[in-house]
Formats: structure tokens, C-alpha cells, sequence
């Protein structure tokens, strides 16, 4: 499993050597990007990366559910992101979108989606199989990207992901040893994971919430400032437990989201809850995005390691996935 992580260059490289494979002709009034779990976080990661551009104007709108919204049309671009191609909240999005005629671009790694979009002839990119779903964050994130950028919808160029590939390569073995040592400091504290950060890093939360859910096989919970200055930290008065880890992520760039967290990091210690702060290396968002979620990717694996857990094998997930027809019925 740390070798699907370690193989994030190659899968940037591979990225990069497919970029203006495939366009799409619309001008979207939306782009909307579905998917579940290890693929939902796609969306997560283009939407922040576009809000931190200044000239990008197409709203994007995230679906990480069986249904999609009423307002979604066939003006709108929909991405139908399943790395099995077999999911079937996904399945249903994407039979629904059709049916209201929108533009769509379908990224998997196999299965029905696969087969279904090269049947109807949907733009496609097929990411490499085989390897744990999450861990193909790289390729999926890359190909919106690459189909964004090739069709005129530029959110990240690729100059910038061909400068993301020599940050990852200089930064690979620093991120490997960081992500060692927080390993270690949530095995040794024991206590559930706080993963605290400032906007627009809550796309990374999540991400770290989940890589810790799905390999580590604990339960995370996650404050985002400044929002969690206006809930969590009343919830921080009188928790009904006091045995906390806190992971506190941070971009040394931002001034205002140093201040939030620090405002945050006096409460977790007025409680004593062991604190780990990270500051996130990178000199462009996208680097610091990717560097966070090598590091918190590579830690939680080591953490299931630690604890004697297999990291790769999510059982209640292919519980769910056995029921979730009698659940949800057939799209
Ligand atoms: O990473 C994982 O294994 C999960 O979070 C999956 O991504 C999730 O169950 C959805 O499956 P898929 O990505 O195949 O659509």
C-alpha cells in the first residue's frame, strides 16, 4: 500500500503525458463533479483550487450522492468520477445526467462505466487499474484537470502540474519521513484524531479525515476555521471525553489562517490535548494540497502498520457496497 502513495510521481508523469487527449466543446453555466469516497474528494480538490483563482468564473458544484439536484441540465458539464467504475450512487448520477442530455466526462479505471461510456462514445479517461481506489487521487484530480484545461476552462495549466512533478520528486523522501513521525505521535497519544485547519484547506481535512477513516480504521474528526470558531470550539468547552489528538495543518503563507489556527491551538491546549502542528510545504496551492495528502496518506497507512491493521482492506465498505442494491434500488 505505501508503494500505491510512493507512485505519485509516476502517476503525475502519466497525467502529464496524456494532457490534450480529450476536450469538450460547451461553455458550461455549471460544472458538476459526482463521485464517492476516494472519488469524491476530486471534486473537493478542483473546487478548491478553483476558488483560489482569481480569473476562474464557471461555478462548481459537488454531488457525493445517488442523487443529483433538480437545477442540474444539459447546459451544465458533469464529471462522473468512480475509480471501479462500479459504484452505485455514481451509476446513478451518471444514468440520471444522461437522461437530462448534459455534457458529460466520465473518469474510472474499469467496469461499467467503462464499458458504457466507450459504448455511447462519452469522453473518457481510463486511470490506471488495479491499484486502492484513494490512492489514485493524482491521475483522477489530473485528468479533470487535463479535460478543464484542453477545453478552454483553464483551473490549473500544465506548466504548473510539470512544476508539480519536480516538487514531488525534490519533496517524496521529506514527505515519506514527516508523515513517519505523525504516525507516531497519534500511535503514541492514543486519543481520537482532531484534524484542524483554515480555509480553503478543508478539502484536505476531509481527505485526511478519510485516508485515516479507510486505512487507520479509526474515527476522525475534523474543525475548519473560521467556521469552527462559530460551533466546535463551544463543543471544546465540556466534550464528554478528554482523550484528543490534534493534527493541526496549516499554509505558513496564510497569515489570517496562521492566526485562526493559532486562536484554535490555545483552546486544544487550555484542554492539554497533545498538538502536531504541519506546515505545508509547496510553493503553489496545488503542491501544498498534494503534499498534504501524500503526507497524511503515507501516515495513516503507517498508523494501520503500528496498530497491526491491514490498511488496504476497508470491510465495512465492501459490506455496504454487498446491500447498497437492496438500499437504493437499480439506477
Ligand atoms: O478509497 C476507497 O476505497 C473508497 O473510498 C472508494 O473510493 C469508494 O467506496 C467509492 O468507490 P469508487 O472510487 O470505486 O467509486
Amino acid at each position: 500500500m505505501e508503494d500505491y502513495y510512493l507512485g505519485w510521481l509516476e502517476q503525475v508523469e502519466k497525467a502529464l503525458s496524456i494532457w490534450g487527449c480529450c476536450r469538450v466543446d460547451i461553455e458550461p453555466r455549471l460544472i458538476v463533479i459526482t463521485g464517492m469516497g476516494g472519488s469524491g474528494c476530486i471534486g473537493d480538490y478542483v473546487y478548491a483550487l478553483a476558488s483560489t483563482r482569481k480569473y476562474f468564473k464557471c461555478p462548481i458544484f459537488i454531488v457525493k450522492s445517488h442523487k443529483l439536484p433538480s437545477f442540474i441540465n444539459e447546459k451544465d458539464l458533469v464529471f462522473i468520477i468512480s475509480y471501479s467504475g462500479n459504484t452505485l450512487e455514481t451509476r446513478h448520477t451518471y444514468l440520471e445526467a444522461l437522461r437530462r442530455k448534459c455534457s458529460l466526462v466520465v473518469i474510472t479505471s474499469n467496469g461499467f462505466l467503462e464499458r458504457d461510456a466507450k459504448q455511447k462514445n462519452i469522453p473518457l479517461i481510463t486511470v490506471t487499474r488495479g491499484i486502492a481506489p484513494r490512492t489514485a487521487l493524482p491521475e483522477m484530480l489530473l485528468a479533470v484537470l487535463n479535460i478543464l484545461d484542453t477545453s478552454g476552462l483553464t483551473i490549473v495549466s500544465r506548466d504548473e502540474v510539470e512544476d508539480l512533478r519536480r516538487f514531488l520528486k525534490e519533496n517524496m523522501a521529506k514527505a515519506y519521513n514527516e508523515a513517519m513521525e505523525i504516525a507516531q505521535f497519534i500511535y503514541s497519544n492514543k486519543g481520537t484524531l482532531i484534524i484542524a485547519t483554515h480555509t480553503p484547506l478543508e478539502a484536505l481535512a476531509i481527505r485526511g479525515k478519510n485516508e485515516f477513516n479507510e486505512n487507520s480504521k479509526i474515527p476522525v474528526k475534523i474543525d475548519v476555521a473560521p467556521e469552527c470558531a462559530h460551533n466546535d470550539i463551544v463543543g471544546w468547552e465540556n466534550p464528554f471525553t478528554d482523550k484528543w489528538t490534534v493534527l493541526e495543518i496549516v499554509d505558513p503563507r496564510d497569515s489570517i489562517g496562521l492566526k485562526i489556527i493559532d486562536f484554535m491551538d490555545k483552546i486544544y491546549r487550555e484542554k492539554r490535548y497533545p498538538i502536531k502542528k504541519i506546515l505545508l510545504k509547496g510553493e503553489y496551492f496545488l503542491q501544498k494540497l498534494l503534499y498534504g495528502s501524500l503526507l497524511l496518506g503515507l501516515a495513516s497507512v503507517k498508523l494501520a502498520r503500528l496498530r497491526g491493521i491491514n490498511p488496504l482492506e476497508t470491510k465495512n465498505i465492501s459490506k455496504y457496497k454487498s446491500r447498497v442494491h437492496d438500499i437504493l434500488g437499480q439506477p
